[in-house]
């Protein structure tokens, strides 16, 4: 990656996060001087952001919460740009969504912006979801989902998806401020992202990969799963940031692929691991396009790449043990 002939200062919020830390160490790479906000910057999760490359230089970490509007605009101060990751991702269920979920993604983002305005940011970048573009019962069959399409926040509500309610909400009100502020506002929406942890403890969607080699499951539904990988969506943050001609939304997915075809893919890489038993089929999905952020310049890599990179680190971390 080229360096940059002057030091840029820029934040990200979440920074300890699973694709936060590839922001980070990306911006570090290319001679960004980083800000991250984190919640505990003395908790361990967040140790590996002090080991990456340049981080003793160039890398600060304040401590702040999506709900803290002063210390996000403690941590904004002298920044130009500002990648907005942060947003909470659950593992597990989760018992009151509107302050789980909603509210840091809603309020967050919004809190977000206005401390981005009062700092006088002149761009950010806001990480959204495939969840905010395919959750919609009326989307097109007949063609690959577009930036055009949007989740539909009935349905959402319906199916009890709050993640996906959260993320549709945030990212609409992301683009809806553009209208009325002079920040320059992107936003970027990666479907099931995979690939290898810079932290140590898990995340979700590596949780979800992981579940395919170690739950067996007895029958699992044979679900479509838009995927990319973890460091080709941090890449896609760092395009839609340095790319003058980046204008509005762009999905960011690589590959679409059923829950059976992967697991056999896996299963026929590493073997001995517990794979489903059988499968549930299942129609009730459809593929995303990602020819916008394409045209921008993004790339992608192959699946297999990713999946051997993700498998050898969680084996390097213990999360998976051969029998
Ligand atoms: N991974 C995927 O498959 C995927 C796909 C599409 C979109 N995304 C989006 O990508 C972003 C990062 O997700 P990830 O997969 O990297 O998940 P992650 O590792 O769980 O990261 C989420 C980050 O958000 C922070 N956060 C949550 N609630 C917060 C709050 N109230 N105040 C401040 N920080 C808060 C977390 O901080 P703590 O460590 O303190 O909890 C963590 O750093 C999210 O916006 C997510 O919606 C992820």
């Amino acid at each position: 990656m080229e360096g940059k002939a002057e030091k840029e200062r820029v934040c990200v919020t979440g920074a300890g996060g699973y694709i936060a830390s590839w922001v980070v160490k990306f911006l570090l790479s290319k001679g960004y001087i980083v800000h991250g906000t984190v919640r505990d910057p003395s908790d361990e999760k967040n140790s590996h952001l002090k080991k990456l490359e340049k981080a003793l230089e160039n890398l600060q970490l304040f401590k702040t919460d999506l709900l803290d509007y002063e210390g996000l605009c403690a941590a904004f101060a002298g920044c130009s740009g500002v990648f907005h990751v942060a947003s909470p991702v659950p593992i597990g269920p989760i018992s009151n969504p509107e302050v789980e979920l909603i509210e840091p993604a809603v309020v967050g983002t919004r809190n977000v912006l206005s401390a981005c305005e009062k700092a006088k940011v002149k761009k950010v970048v806001v990480v959204s979801s495939a969840g905010a573009v395919a959750i919609n019962p009326n989307r097109p069959k007949d063609r690959p989902m577009d930036e055009e399409c949007w989740s539909d926040l009935e349905y959402c509500k319906a199916t009890q998806n709050y993640y996906c309610l959260a993320k549709t909400i945030a990212e609409s009100e992301a683009l809806e401020h553009t209208k009325k502020s002079e920040l320059n506002i992107v936003t970027v929406c990666p479907s099931f992202t995979f690939g290898p942890m810079l932290q140590s403890t898990m995340n979700g969607s590596s949780l979800l990969l992981l579940s395919f080699m170690k739950d067996g499951g007895e029958s699992v539904k044979n679900m479509l799963y838009p995927v990319v990988d973890v460091r080709d969506v941090a890449e896609s943050i760092l395009l839609a940031y340095e790319n003058p001609d980046a204008v509005g939304r762009y999905i960011c997915s690589a590959h679409s692929i059923r829950a059976q075809a992967l697991a056999e893919k896996l299963k026929s890489m590493y073997p001995n691991y517990n794979y489903p038993k059988s499968y549930i089929e299942d129609e009730n999905d459809g593929e995303l396009s990602s020819e916008k952020l394409q045209r921008l310049g993004w790339k992608y890599r192959p699946l297999e790449e990713t999946l051997v990179d993700a498998v050898r680190n969680y084996e390097e971390n213990g999360f998976l043990v051969e029998h």
